[in-house]
């Protein structure tokens, strides 16, 4: 696998997903440490994180903008544009800019830091943490978009696509793992109201859902096929799909992405 050479990357907002991409790009050598900055607005977490991994932690973020090629934005949605009016002046002429904040488009970020600098926007998930994201890219430079394919490959899967796609990549894979983890709350809420233990319940949960995502992603068959081979006439899976579909859940889940999708597009007004 390539590494990024001598160009330096920066991080700023090193919380969730910010720390588990760049822990991916560390675990897989793709950087060395020192040629890796990172900035946080609460100074522990990013010392913290700083000698975790011997990475160097910026005292600002102008600081942090002077020493690197490459700046990967992963603050909230919601401090874009305070952030944007206060450290504009400090972007170098082509800088590169990864954005992961959900919903503020490639044209809000140019305008808000001028037009000069590179942008690639990409929508990972929590899979990240363990190597297991699936992220989304699109932006219009081409070496800008290799550079960042390099740097989510450490984390996972990743696609690229049109940047209209990606208020409903945020509500189906960014937000995704969201869905999963309840499915999995309430399989386990259920073993446990039913007599097992939470310990077990968990077990049972966790590793249903392993195996079903994995036979979905290695079968030829699609998990509708999946679903039908393991859903017998009469039988105990039936049983229970049929109460889904009655309670439409199908329909109520949908809404619940589009409710997600709706979100993402209102975040770029903040
Ligand atoms: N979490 C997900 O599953 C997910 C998935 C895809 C994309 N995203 C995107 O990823 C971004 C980060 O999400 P997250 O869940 O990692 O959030 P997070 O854990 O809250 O991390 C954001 C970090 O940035 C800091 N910060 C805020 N403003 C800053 C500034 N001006 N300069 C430096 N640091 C600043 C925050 O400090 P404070 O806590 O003091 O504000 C916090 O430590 C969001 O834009 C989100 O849309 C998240």
């Amino acid at each position: 696998m390539k590494t990024f050479g001598r160009q330096k990357i920066g991080l700023i907002g090193v919380g969730t997903m910010g720390s588990a991409i760049l822990e991916g790009v560390l675990a897989r050598r793709l950087a060395t440490p020192a040629h890796i900055w990172v900035y946080d607005k609460i100074a522990v977490r990013a010392g913290a994180f700083g000698r975790r991994h011997r990475v160097r932690v910026a005292s600002s973020i102008a600081e942090l903008l002077k020493n690197t090629d490459v700046v990967l934005l992963a603050m909230k949605p919601q401090d874009f544009s305070l952030f944007a009016t206060k450290h504009k002046a400090s972007f170098k002429a082509g800088q590169g800019v990864i954005s992961i904040l959900a919903g503020i488009t490639t044209e809000k970020i140019a305008k808000a830091l001028g037009k000069s600098i590179v942008i690639v926007r990409a929508m990972p998930n929590l899979g990240a943490k363990v190597g297991q994201s699936m992220t989304v890219l699109c932006g219009k430079n081409k070496k800008g978009l290799s550079f960042a394919k390099k740097l989510f490959v450490g984390c996972g899967k990743v696609v690229t696509l049109p940047e209209k796609m990606l208020d409903l990549v945020t509500a189906l894979s960014g937000s995704g793992p969201a869905y999963f983890f309840y499915l999995i709350e309430l399989l386990e809420a259920f073993g446990v109201k039913r007599g097992l233990s939470s310990k077990v319940a968990g077990i049972l949960a966790i590793q249903t859902g392993l195996g079903a995502a994995l036979l979905a992603k290695h079968s030829r068959a699609s998990c509708a096929e999946l679903r039908k081979r393991v859903t017998s006439k009469k039988g105990t899976t039936e049983a229970a799909l049929q109460i889904l579909s009655r309670g439409q859940f199908g329909k109520i889940f949908h809404q619940a992405l589009a409710a997600a999708m709706n979100r993402s597009r209102e975040l770029r007004e903040k």
